[in-house]
């Protein structure tokens, strides 16, 4: 396999409260299978001597062997574990499954897991590691773009249930993560445009100069050559970039979860961990509408993007000009999915369950700017401005 010398970057996730630092080391010279092992073996006690993967048959199929030779050469004894492969097997009966098979190999409080897949394996992976023996250390090793620049970092692990989408889960730190950028050439392009609708998301949180990297990204690299580039001459360029870029997100979010690791209930203010709930409100209940079946999760953030953005605007926060520089950029990505038959009144009524609703109300996530969230109240915002924006931005 091709080596691509692109400089690896490690970020550093530091709490001064509840948890542990922890690296997260991101580059392009087959991680997989040169370094994870001993990027465990510097994180372990020396009395840790099994390791269980728990993956889904795709991405074991592609990856397992790779990163079970790596953790059998550091030393480790390698068991896995497959989940069945989608959002709706991220559920208690499969982490009930998942933890009766950790018991029947004996994993004990000095061993670990290791979560190798997308945000679905990691979610349940994390949340497994988080209630197994009331807490073991796990590792991340994202293997689709949303995982690598969200869902790996910050230690939200959990499960849906009847209550909802991701309601049962824990705050369980990872002991560190691997990103492995090797692993996105085998990604199809509409997970990838999934993870590209929440960099945006990022993006436009975090500051203007990101934006502008999203942005210049994007027109120099667009998604349907994502797959070439990895193998065209001008590959370094790609791979650099796209670790700089995947670098600037993991930072952002670090920076904010180690600011409030537990999304503290009472923060409003515009570096809380609740800004990373920007375009989740519209997002999650489109999910629910659509049963969790039509849309990807970052096609449906993609979408709670551009409805609360132009809340935003509606509001007059977001100015003109950059609502349309916002909706130019995640336009750019990919086109969404139609929006087929889905009634304005059964989004809006989805709001009202969703996790983020405390007794009277929610809050919504919008742009007081692009590189600055504003947090408003649903019963600050007429309920007609709410409709129009819902309905221009998704054009239902
Ligand atoms: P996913 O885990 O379902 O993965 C998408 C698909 O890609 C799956 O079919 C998977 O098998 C496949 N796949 C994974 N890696 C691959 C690879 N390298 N090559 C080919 N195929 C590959 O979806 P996702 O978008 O990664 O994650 C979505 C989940 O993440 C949702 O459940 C969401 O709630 C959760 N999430 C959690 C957080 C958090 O902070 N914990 C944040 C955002 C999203
Ligand atoms: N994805 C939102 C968060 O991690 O807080």
């Amino acid at each position: 396999m091709r080596v691509v010398k692109t400089t690896e970057a490690t970020i550093n996730v530091s709490f001064n409260q509840v948890s542990d630092s922890y690296d997260i080391l991101i580059g392009a010279e087959n991680l997989l299978e040169n370094t994870l092992g001993e990027f465990c073996r510097a994180r372990v006690s020396s009395q840790t001597k099994k390791i269980c993967i728990i993956s889904n048959p795709k991405v074991f199929r592609l990856y397992g062997e790779k990163t079970q030779k790596s953790l059998e050469n550091a030393g480790f004894t390698v068991a896995h574990w497959l989940m069945k492969d989608g959002e709706r097997y991220k559920n208690f009966a499969t982490t009930e499954k998942a933890l009766a098979f950790l018991s029947a190999q004996n994993l004990t409080r000095d061993d670990a897991i290791v979560a190798l897949g997308g945000g679905v394996v990691g979610d349940l992976a994390g949340f497994a590691s988080a209630i197994y023996l009331r807490g073991i250390r796990f590792f991340q090793v994202p293997t689709t773009l949303l995982a690598q620049i969200d869902s790996s970092v910050g230690g939200k692990t959990g499960v849906n249930s009847d209550f909802g989408k991701n309601l049962i889960g824990a705050f369980h730190q990872p002991r560190g993560v691997l990103i492995d950028l090797e692993t996105l050439k085998t990604l199809p392009r509409r997970e990838l445009a999934a993870g590209f609708y929440e960099i945006v998301k990022h993006a436009a949180l975090a500051d203007r100069n990101f934006f502008a990297q999203t942005q210049g990204f994007l027109q120099k690299f667009p998604l349907q050559n994502f797959k070439q580039n990895f193998a065209r001459r001008s590959g370094e360029e790609f791979l650099s970039e796209l670790q700089k870029l995947i670098s600037a997100n993991v930072a952002f979010k670090a920076q904010i979860v180690a600011g409030d690791e537990r999304e503290t209930t009472v923060r409003n203010d515009s570096n809380s961990r609740k800004i990373l709930n920007f375009g989740h409100t519209v997002g999650h209940a489109l999910e629910k509408v659509t049963n969790y079946k039509m849309l990807k999760h970052g096609e449906a953030v993609g979408f709670g993007l551009l409805a609360a953005a132009q809340i935003s605007n509606s509001l007059g926060k977001l100015p003109k000009h950059e609502l349309d520089l916002f909706n130019e950029v995640l336009l750019s990505v990919g086109k969404l999915p139609v929006l087929a038959k889905i009634s304005l009144d059964e989004i809006i009524a989805a709001f009202a369950h969703d996790k983020k609703a405390s007794v009277n109300s929610f809050k919504w996530i919008l742009l007081e700017k692009l590189g600055r969230a504003a947090i408003v109240d649903d019963r600050e915002i007429p309920r007609q401005l709410v409709r129009d924006s819902i309905r221009t931005a998704l054009k239902i």
